[in-house]
């Protein structure tokens, strides 16, 4: 299957992350079609290409923006409408959103512009994951453009639409890519999930209808209004349609953003990476990062859509591919996942909170040469605690790397019992690279 370049097209270009360079390539064209058509029509178009959320579920995109009510309140109030961007990226293995920021951050802005033109809403935020100081700078400047150009601010294009943009540093915390716990970081407070119903659609940003989307979302939208739903169409399947991009990372000889028509295989795109590093072979793999149940070589030939990856028993995710090779101690692998997820986890709820903490403790006896065999029915049993128990999907994707590498490599497992890990971890690149990191 060919790849299909549609943000990267850009990326080669001199300072592709200018408005000029932006608009030499059909820049902005999106949003004057959209402009010319009625918000609904944009949100019928948005249906009709059957877009799906990037930000790991697959939510079509079109009926999320349809939940926002556009009827007035019983006492004939409007309440103000959100659009919120959801750039916090903060998945092992996620590396999509950054990138494109980078790289093409007028195709965002585009894409808020129409994402808000059709919610009817007049400000719109981009929670940005706070570390990533480059990519905030290259943010602003790049709405600084927009502003300037008209193409944000009162009147865009002389259509009457006014849209404010603020671009928000969080403080660098994977809850806060919840979108409920994303809420309440903007609006001040701790970043923590919010009980659901009420949905972000009927009470989200200062309890007003909200849409929150993931940053490729949002961007893949103007190609949509400038190409039409049927080009859209015309790659991927009928359920999971269109192009996205690909991470791939780690034991891959040429690492990075492949972009390509969803259902590409692994295959396929280990091709175009040049293989796995030279002299090894597959191991296993992550299909969408670290949450999603990790894969070995039998699933190179899966579509890697939603539907394709899911009849496997696991998830298309953040198509976060993670690639490891025969050097790669896949225990200690997951360690280091639930080490992260230990971490992370707000705390909000006791399986989460309790259950991360205890799963950390048995996954390091293990490597360390203290765990029996008893250990790894626990690790079992405490995961089993967790998944589907927990008030948010960090809960899930704590438990779901211990219960499928346990279900893929019991036998390794029970190989660092009792002497601990059996591995050379010199000869492992990625370990040794997050060792120097920590020291
Ligand atoms: C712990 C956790 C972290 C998340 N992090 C992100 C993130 O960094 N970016 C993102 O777009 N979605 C993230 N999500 C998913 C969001 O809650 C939400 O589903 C997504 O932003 C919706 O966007 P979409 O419909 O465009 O896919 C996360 C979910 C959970 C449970
Ligand atoms: S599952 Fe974890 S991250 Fe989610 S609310 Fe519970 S403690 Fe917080």
């Amino acid at each position: 299957m060919p790849l299909a370049p549609y943000f990267s097209r850009y990326w080669d270009a001199p300072e592709s992350w200018t408005l000029q360079t932006y608009l030499a390539d059909d820049g902005y064209v999106g949003l004057q079609n959209a402009l010319a058509t009625e918000p609904d029509t944009v949100i019928s178009t948005v249906l009709d290409a059957g877009l799906r959320g990037r930000g790991g579920a697959g939510f079509p995109t079109g009926r999320k923006w349809s939940f926002i009510p556009q009827k007035p309140e019983p006492d004939g109030t409007m309440k103000p409408h959100y659009l919120v961007v959801n750039a916090d990226e903060s998945e092992p293995g996620t590396c999509k959103d950054m990138p494109l920021m980078l790289a093409t951050p007028h195709v965002l802005i585009e894409g808020i512009v129409i994402a808000a033109y059709a919610i009817r809403a007049s400000h719109a935020f981009i929670y940005l994951r706070g570390e990533v100081v480059p990519v905030l700078r290259r943010l602003q400047a790049a709405v600084a453009e927009a502003y300037e150009a008209g193409y944000l601010g009162r009147d865009i294009l002389g259509s009457g639409f006014n849209l404010d943009v603020v671009v928000h540093a969080g403080a660098g915390a994977y809850i806060c890519g919840e979108e409920t716990a994303l809420l309440d970081s903007l609006e001040g407070r701790r970043g923590q999930p919010r009980l659901r119903p009420p949905f972000p659609a009927v009470a989200g940003l200062y309890a007003c209808p909200t849409v929150v989307n993931n940053v490729e979302s949002i961007a893949t939208v103007p190609s949509i209004l400038l190409n039409g739903p049927e080009w859209f169409r015309s790659m991927g399947s009928e359920k999971s349609p269109g192009f996205t991009l690909y991470s791939l990372s780690g034991h891959v000889t040429r690492p990075g953003q492949y972009e390509a028509p969803l259902g590409i295989t692994l295959r396929e795109l280990l091709e175009y990476a040049g293989g796995i590093r030279e002299g090894h072979t597959l191991k296993f793999w992550t299909p969408g990062g670290s949450s999603t149940p990790i894969l070995t070589d039998a699933q190179l030939d899966m579509p890697l859509d939603y539907e394709g990856v899911a009849a496997e028993g696991s998830m298309l995710g953040t198509k976060a591919l993670q690639i490891f090779d025969d050097t790669t101690c896949v225990v200690r692998a997951v360690l280091r996942w639930s080490e992260f997820y230990a971490h992370e986890s707000c705390g909000k709820c006791t399986p989460c909170r309790e259950g991360t903490f205890w799963l950390v403790q048995i996954m390091r006896r293990l490597e360390d040469g203290t765990a029996t065999e008893n250990d790894l029915d626990r690790l079992l049993d405490i995961s089993d605690n967790i998944v589907g128990k927990s008030f948010c999907a960090l809960g899930d994707a704590a438990g779901t790397p211990i219960i499928s590498s346990i279900a893929l490599f019991r036998d390794e497992y029970l190989a660092h019992i009792p002497d601990g890990c059996p591995f050379d971890h010199s000869r492992s690149t990625i370990f040794a690279r997050t060792e120097e990191v920590a020291r």
